[in-house]
């Protein structure tokens, strides 16, 4: 086990542990199913509340080369943290920053007519041929070139002059409804957009496009939650493991009966005698506050809910059904863990478990477990 050097578990309030065996195993398990086409890393926005500087080593460690970035900065640290990967920027070419991408050796995936402009002009001056990912837009309609830019590159190709195409991409909308058939749609238009343009790997799977059929693995998958542990075929049983655990300390205790409430606004009001434990952890710490009344954790394996509002810095729950021993001061609750996943919070947040697992808060004291390889 290791812990961050910045937080004593023993003296936290509340502790995230990162299962970086789970993680590993996960990757392994998105590679053997995709294979044989390459599998990817997403780690955006801090390998989804993870924490980039230990889930990007052990997802190498695992076997990952290729690495998604939403942003230049995220790409620069990564680029700190993986000396030999193969990392690119999905939010594109950062305008004039076009020489960072190059000392820090990341590939933009040029979106637009303007990024693909800005990197022939890039490779014209430094007389070197620029390396990136196309992107191309089969329906989200957010990034990647449209219908008319894709007709012009395509009748004009010397704007890819100086550039080197290393993989050609689009990105699913609704992969993780099974029965949608945007899916297949989007794939033949990518797969027609792909015969108009310089022949190139191709990529189009997120998590839940890589079980949606071995046609759509492509040359390279590009997962991210699944990684994660988040449930890429929401209709079945999870295929992934839990990657996350997440515990807070109980405060205090109190007592409670009719008629008293419990917490802001009084929304919660007590109907007979009952035992409400104040735990560490609030929506300051990304524990969402619309899972005020609706959530629940467990103490020592036995179910206690939310009780009123999630606070800032505290959450009130009933423990009137939790033997006394085990609600005590200082006590751990699981809020993630076995008993209650990510997909399972995020359900009772109205929410998806992506914000709830990027959401995840910097005060808590963060610890791994397991080795990656
Ligand atoms: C372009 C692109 N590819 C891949 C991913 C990974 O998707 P998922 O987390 O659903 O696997 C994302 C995530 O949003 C993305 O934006």
């Amino acid at each position: 086990m290791t812990d961050s050097p910045a937080s004593d578990p023993n003296r936290a309030a509340a502790i995230l542990t990162i299962d970086l065996a789970a993680l590993a195993a996960n990757y392994r398990l998105l590679a053997t199913t995709a294979a044989p086409a390459r599998c990817a890393a997403v780690v955006k926005a801090d390998a989804y509340g993870l924490g980039i500087d230990v889930a990007a080593p052990a997802l190498e460690a695992a076997g990952a080369r290729d690495f998604f970035v939403a942003q230049l900065e995220e790409g620069i640290a990564l680029r700190a943290l993986l000396p030999e990967a193969r990392i690119a920027i999905l939010n594109g070419l950062a305008p004039g920053c076009e020489a960072d991408y190059a000392v820090h050796r990341l590939l933009p995936v040029l979106n637009h007519p303007g990024e693909i402009e800005a990197w022939h002009g890039f490779a014209r001056k430094t007389g070197e041929r620029q390396h990136a990912f196309l992107h191309i837009d089969t329906g989200m309609n957010r990034l990647g070139l449209g219908a008319g830019e894709l007709d012009r590159l395509a009748a004009h190709p010397d704007l890819l002059a100086g550039i080197d195409i290393d993989l050609v991409m689009s990105h699913f909308a609704c992969a993780d409804e099974a029965a949608n058939p945007m899916t297949a749609a989007q794939a033949a238009t990518f797969q027609a957009a792909r015969g108009r343009l310089p022949k190139a790997p191709a990529s189009i799977a997120n998590s839940s496009g890589i079980f949606r059929g071995a046609a759509y693995a492509l040359d390279l998958v590009r997962p991210g939650c699944a990684l994660y542990g988040v449930n890429p075929t929401p209709e079945a049983a999870n295929p992934m493991r839990p990657v996350v655990r997440l515990e807070a300390r109980i405060l205090q205790l109190r007592d409670v009966d009719s008629p008293m409430t419990v917490g802001y606004g009084a929304t919660f009001r007590v109907a007979r005698p009952t035992k409400i434990a104040t735990i560490a952890m609030g929506y300051a710490d990304g524990y969402l506050r619309s899972l005020s009344g609706r959530g629940e954790v467990w103490v020592a394996g036995t179910r206690a809910p939310l009780v009123g509002r999630v606070s800032m810095d505290l959450v009130t729950i009933d423990v009137t059904d939790v033997a006394e021993a085990d609600a005590q001061p200082g006590a751990l609750v699981e809020v993630i863990g076995p008993h209650r996943d990510v997909d399972a919070i995020a359900r009772d947040a109205g929410t998806i478990g992506y914000e709830v697992l990027t959401a995840l808060g910097q005060r808590y004291a963060r610890r791994t477990v397991g080795a990656a390889a």
